[in-house]
């Protein structure tokens, strides 16, 4: 099983403070079965800036210690890049990594809105030859607002990948049903456990991927295990067809 997004790289975002914090979420990891991370540390979201070469020496230093300590995971470089509006003059300088130098790229948008120049610069970042991967926009309030809006960026050529969390109702209800309803619309092609620590953000991959095998079937189940080992030898990845999400009226929001 591989988690294409995780903070467990220490002390470098708001993920593990020091190296034992990011040992046990390698232990946590391993325990339910992952044996490869995509270390994605959070790159210009106003707190955290960590450029690609950081990234890659951090990500280094950190394997040698899994090897040391005989802990059984391979970890991969990436980052969590916040949408920007210079990210395709980043990916040509080096500065925004791929996902372990696929041309896959995480794109995170700020919670509460879709930046207005944020359906050009998908197309920018294809164009350069790229693959956005929008980050849990489940959690996005814009999103959740307006679902067509997601569908429109699917249709365009983003993936998205859901957080493990979400889907098992741990950020409320409403990310929880909004979660099950793209899955069941095709707009969403990855699952990953976005861990930041073993207590408050700790890693529920293994739990998120039973979910849907139990509520969604055994083909979804697949899908999600396959798309992410396609991110890390990029190698194209499934997708089916995507729909709009039905809006049903409930308490009058809709
Ligand atoms: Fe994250």
């Amino acid at each position: 099983m591989i988690d294409i997004h995780s903070h467990i790289l220490p002390g470098i975002d708001d993920g593990p403070g020091d190296e034992q914090g990011s040992l046990d979420m390698a232990v946590e990891a391993v325990e339910q079965g992952i044996t490869t991370i995509v270390a994605t540390p959070h790159h210009k979201n106003r707190t955290y800036d960590n450029e690609a070469a950081s990234i890659e020496k951090n990500t280094t230093i950190f394997q040698h210690l899994l090897n040391e300590k005989g802990i059984p995971l391979t970890v991969l470089p990436g980052q969590e890049s916040r949408i920007h509006g210079s990210m395709v003059e980043g990916l040509e300088e080096g500065t925004v990594l791929p996902l372990n130098h696929t041309n896959f790229v995480h794109v995170e948008m700020p919670s509460d809105s879709v930046p207005r120049y944020a359906q050009t610069l998908l197309y920018d970042i294809q164009r350069a030859g790229y693959i956005p991967i929008i980050v849990h926009p489940e959690r996005n309030r814009e999103i959740l607002r307006n679902p067509d809006l997601l569908y429109t960026l699917v249709q365009n050529g983003a993936l998205t990948q859901l957080t493990a969390a979400s889907l098992l109702g741990k950020f409320g209800k409403d990310m929880e049903k909004f979660s099950h309803q793209m899955i069941e619309a095709n707009l969403t092609h990855f699952i990953a456990s976005d861990a930041h620590n073993v207590t408050s953000r700790n890693n529920v991959l293994a739990e998120a991927l039973e979910h849907v095998n139990q509520t969604f079937g055994i083909d979804d189940y697949y899908m999600f295990i396959e798309n992410a080992e396609c991110i890390v030898s990029g190698r194209m990845v499934h997708q089916m067809e995507p729909q709009p999400i039905k809006r049903k009226k409930f308490l009058g929001l809709f």
